[in-house]
Parts: structure tokens; C-alpha cells; sequence
């Protein structure tokens, strides 16, 4: 497949649905970059990947390296990394954090979590030259000062708002926005509000595309499955298949048989 530009990701929104997967290393890149458009190294990398309660401790550092295995792996993808938390605090910190992006990485574009009280942050990185993803409705960097994972756009001031984060980030030049956990009907009222492409997760069939992170999808994160991701596969029953047939043929001499042996 050929690699996309923000141009023609741009068409996409009044031509097909756009497919967003999420992946944090170069084996599940090559994979997934058979049938995703854009690859997104997450920071929910830092609770699949790394076992944590949530995305907040991971670092910049630690973005990059995930960021290099992903860029290596499905080289000819579009791929988006995350600004980890607090790497965005101020325009000057964002500016040097998202340019360790393209100085260290091959990354396409940055995201960064946040609806308008964000867009002077998308401005500055924009009119540098940084191609930025935005991220509104729920925030999962926000679950410790919010309490929880809320879902959004419960009520009319919640749509409003909604719609106005989408409208002033597409005017900060955010060139496609990731719109999470949020009412289907408002995630496509705020889909038909802007022209840039809305990619929703629990949100709903009336955007522009879709994302799930890989391990949900393939069924591989066993802790918790929320209500809006589909397992496309058992992933962690036949990982666990697997290693429980090589187990058997360790213990019974059945591995290595002859052909495996040198
Ligand atoms: O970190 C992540 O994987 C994300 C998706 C949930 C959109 O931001």
C-alpha cells in the first residue's frame, strides 16, 4: 500500500472511512501495516506494553524508542506519536519535545491530547512545521484530575463544547482530530462541524474512521475489555495455545524433533 500524506488522508474524509490502529513495535507494525492507513504509537503503550495503571508515566524517551521500532517496521505507513504527559505544557516545551519527534524519529505527526484550551499549543506547533493529530472527549492523560475515565458529550453544553474544541483545533491547524469515548450522535455532529477528518474510538459509526489499540482488538489485553472495542481474535488464548503445546514438547523431548537440529 502506498504511504499516505496528510493531503490525501485530508480526501478521505468525504471519499472512505479511514483505519487507525494503534502499535508500539516493529513485528506488530509490519503486520498491521498491511491494512491500516495510519499507525499510532500510543502512549496506552505504557499500560498494554508496560503494565501500568495509566498512560501518565511514560516518557518522551520512551515514546521515541517505541516510535523508531514502529517507523522500522512499517516504513512505508503514516505513522502519528504521542506527546506524552507534560511534554506539552507550554509552547516552548511542545515546540522542543515534538521536534525530539522528527530530529529522532521518522514520525509523520504528533498528538496531542486537549480540545481549545489547546489550540494556541497546536498553532505554534503547526506554523513551525509540525504536523499535528489532536485528541478531544475523553482524555485518558486526564484520569487522575477527572477521577476516572468519563465518557463525554452527555448533555447539550458537553456537545457544544465539543463541537467548538473540534472547530478551534482544525483553526489551529490540526490537519485530523481523535475524538474518544463521546455519545455517537455528538461525535457526528462534531464530525460534520469541521472538514478536517475525525477518527473516533468509542465513539460511534459517524465519523471519518476508526482506531482500537492492536492488543484490544486482537484480544491480546486480557485485565479489562471496554464496551466499545471488538476482538477480532482470541489473541490471548492461542498465545497461550501456543506456549502450552511448546511447554508439552519441551517437557516430552518433542522439541527440538530432527528438523530442528543443526
Ligand atoms: O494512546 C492511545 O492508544 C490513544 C488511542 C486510545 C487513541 O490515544
Amino acid at each position: 500500500m502506498k504511504k499516505l500524506t496528510i493531503g490525501s488522508i485530508q480526501k478521505c474524509k468525504s471519499a472512505r472511512k479511514l483505519v487507525m490502529i494503534t502499535a508500539y513495535d516493529a513485528i506488530f507494525a509490519r503486520l498491521l501495516s498491511e491494512s491500516a492507513d495510519i499507525l499510532l504509537v500510543g502512549d496506552s503503550l505504557n499500560m498494554s506494553f508496560g503494565g501500568n495503571p495509566d498512560t501518565l508515566s511514560i516518557t518522551m524517551d520512551q515514546m521515541i524508542y517505541h516510535t523508531n521500532a514502529v517507523c522500522k517496521g512499517a516504513p512505508n505507513t503514516f505513522v502519528i506519536t504521542d506527546m506524552p504527559f507534560g511534554s506539552y505544557i507550554d509552547e516552548v516545551t511542545a515546540f522542543s519535545n515534538a521536534m525530539k519527534v522528527y530530529r529522532e524519529t521518522s514520525a509523520d505527526a504528533v498528538k496531542i491530547e486537549g480540545g481549545a484550551d489547546k489550540a494556541h499549543l497546536v498553532h505554534h506547533l503547526t506554523s513551525n512545521g509540525i504536523a499535528v493529530c489532536g485528541h478531544i472527549g475523553l482524555l485518558p492523560q486526564a484520569v487522575r484530575a477527572e477521577g476516572g475515565y468519563k465518557v463525554k458529550g452527555k448533555t447539550e453544553d458537553e456537545a457544544l463544547s465539543l463541537i467548538a474544541d473540534a472547530q478551534a483545533l482544525e483553526k489551529a491547524g490540526a490537519f485530523i482530530l481523535v475524538i474518544e469515548g463521546v455519545k455517537a450522535d455528538v461525535a457526528t455532529r462534531v464530525a460534520m462541524s469541521v472538514s478536517i477528518p475525525i477518527i473516533g474510538i468509542g465513539a460511534g459509526n459517524g465519523v471519518d474512521g476508526q482506531v482500537l489499540v492492536f492488543s484490544d482488538m486482537l484480544g491480546l489485553y486480557e485485565p479489562f475489555v471496554p464496551k466499545f472495542v471488538k476482538q477480532y481474535m482470541n489473541g490471548a488464548a492461542a498465545v497461550k495455545e501456543a506456549a502450552a503445546n511448546y511447554k508439552t514438547e519441551v517437557q516430552n523431548r518433542g522439541f527440538p524433533s530432527d528438523e530442528y537440529i543443526y
